[in-house]
């Protein structure tokens, strides 16, 4: 055993986590009803994340766990490598199709999470250069605090540095410009040449870098400027994807107009890992059009898992029929209103909502350098006052809760918060 307490029996070696801070200390979670999770213990959790923002429909939905069942009990997984296809799988991109703000679009399923879908897009962009005959569009241009998953293209084009840095360079031909200046992109792309960028990777609210809903005016100039430079526009909408801005895509809220998505998360509502990756027609053209000899040679194992697909279908129809996306529109507002008093504390530099069922508290500067604990113990605070929140980019607490959260349940998280800051930030 080494250094390792023989008395800590877990074998499970957590992401992102200190194990050796955690031994004897993880939180079991074993159930979960509506927006409340419980622990091994019988304690009850106000779930501010819906898990890592994707459980939108809430928990305990059994509808979601027979479709899950029939369609295992018809066929589990088959493979759709080449010419193979499934109902599921047929029905659910026809869907995605449809729901997809762009005419025509094609959808290639991913097997896990967003980083799937971001390397599926990341690989998808240069293919189509090539395809087109301009072999030389390679770099991929991303934004600083952004954040694309955590495979080699995610982790090379995201934005956090504690995440990019220790494992650089992974994926080559990436390139960074300011989160918040279209000027800046559009100087990046002269400098590189823009015959030789492929794509623009941009999350339309920024999420696990702190929640930066986009500022005025910056997702138009930076869509402008991909056009005019014929650069592909790629919205990474992980998280905004499928309803959590208050529109089935944050896409068509700004009006983007993508060249491609990338979707995970809110596909399923993480009842079964499944991602998208939804393209115009653009993209999809040199490989679908009639005689096209291109191949995107691309795809993995359990792309187009049947049990998965049916999963994600059943999740739209329950948020179709039980109109949650507009659930989401109607609470950005109450959200809004119930985080705003937050900002008058003194340990609060920023508040950021507006974005459908999307915020964040910011930690003021001056306390953060003082006492780098100080974050982690203000999420500590927040648990008990039963309600789970994280840290993002060590600066700001998360709040995007399922879909299905009330307006009272919106107060209690707003209340947790506020208590925690006056149990940390004693000197005020
Ligand atoms: C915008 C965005 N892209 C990609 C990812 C990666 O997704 P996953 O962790 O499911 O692989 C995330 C995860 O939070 C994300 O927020």
């Amino acid at each position: 055993m080494g250094h390792i307490e023989a008395a800590h029996k877990s074998a499970f070696w957590n992401p992102f986590a200190n194990m050796a801070a955690l031994q004897g200390n993880a939180i079991t979670i074993v159930g979960g009803e509506g927006s409340t999770v419980y622990d091994a213990d019988g304690r009850a959790y106000l779930d501010a994340l819906a898990s890592l923002w994707y459980c939108n429909v809430g928990y305990g939905r059994a509808e979601l766990a027979e479709a899950a069942a029939a369609q295992m009990r018809q066929i589990a997984g088959f493979q759709t490598f080449e010419y193979f296809t499934n109902p599921p799988v047929e029905a659910l991109c026809c869907r995605v199709a449809d729901l997809a703000p762009m005419p025509d679009a094609k959808v290639f399923l991913t097997p896990g999470g967003g980083s799937d879908a971001v390397d599926t897009a990341g690989k998808l962009a240069r293919a189509y250069w090539r395809a087109v005959g301009q072999p030389n569009r390679q770099v991929i241009i991303s934004r600083s605090h952004a954040y694309h998953g955590m495979n080699a293209y995610g982790t090379s084009l995201g934005g956090i540095p504690l995440l990019t840095e220790p494992f650089a360079p992974l994926v080559g031909q990436v390139e960074q410009v300011p989160w918040d200046d279209p000027a800046a992109l559009e100087k990046t792309i002269e400098m590189v040449g823009d015959d030789k960028v492929a794509a623009f990777f941009c999350e339309p609210v920024i999420g696990a870098g702190g929640v930066y809903p986009p500022p005025e005016g910056y997702l138009q100039a930076v869509r402008e400027i991909c056009r005019r430079h014929d650069v592909l526009f790629v919205a990474d909408e992980v998280v905004t994807g499928y309803g959590r801005v208050g529109t089935w895509f944050a896409s068509e809220r700004f009006e983007l107009d993508p060249d491609l998505i990338t979707s995970a998360k809110g596909l399923s509502s993480g009842y079964l890992p499944i991602g998208a990756v939804i393209s115009g027609p653009k993209v999809a053209e040199p490989f679908w059009k009639h005689g096209s000899k291109e191949i995107f040679r691309h795809g993995y194992t359990y792309s187009g898992h049947p049990a998965a697909a049916a999963v994600a279908l059943a999740n739209l129809d329950l948020i179709e029929r039980e109109q949650l996306v507009q659930r989401v529109a109607a609470l950005e507002p109450v959200l809004a209103k119930k985080v705003a008093p937050l900002g008058d504390h003194p340990g609060v530099s920023a508040v950021r909502s507006g974005t459908g069922l999307l915020a964040a508290v910011e930690i003021a500067e001056d306390y953060r350098s003082a006492d780098p604990g100080i974050g982690q113990r203000l999420v500590t605070a927040v648990r008990d006052r039963g309600v789970i929140t994280r840290l993002l980019r060590g600066i700001a607490l998360q709040i995007s809760p399922p879909f299905v959260i009330t307006e009272a349940e919106l107060g209690q998280i707003a209340e947790a918060f506020a208590g925690a800051f006056d149990e940390v930030i004693v000197d005020h």
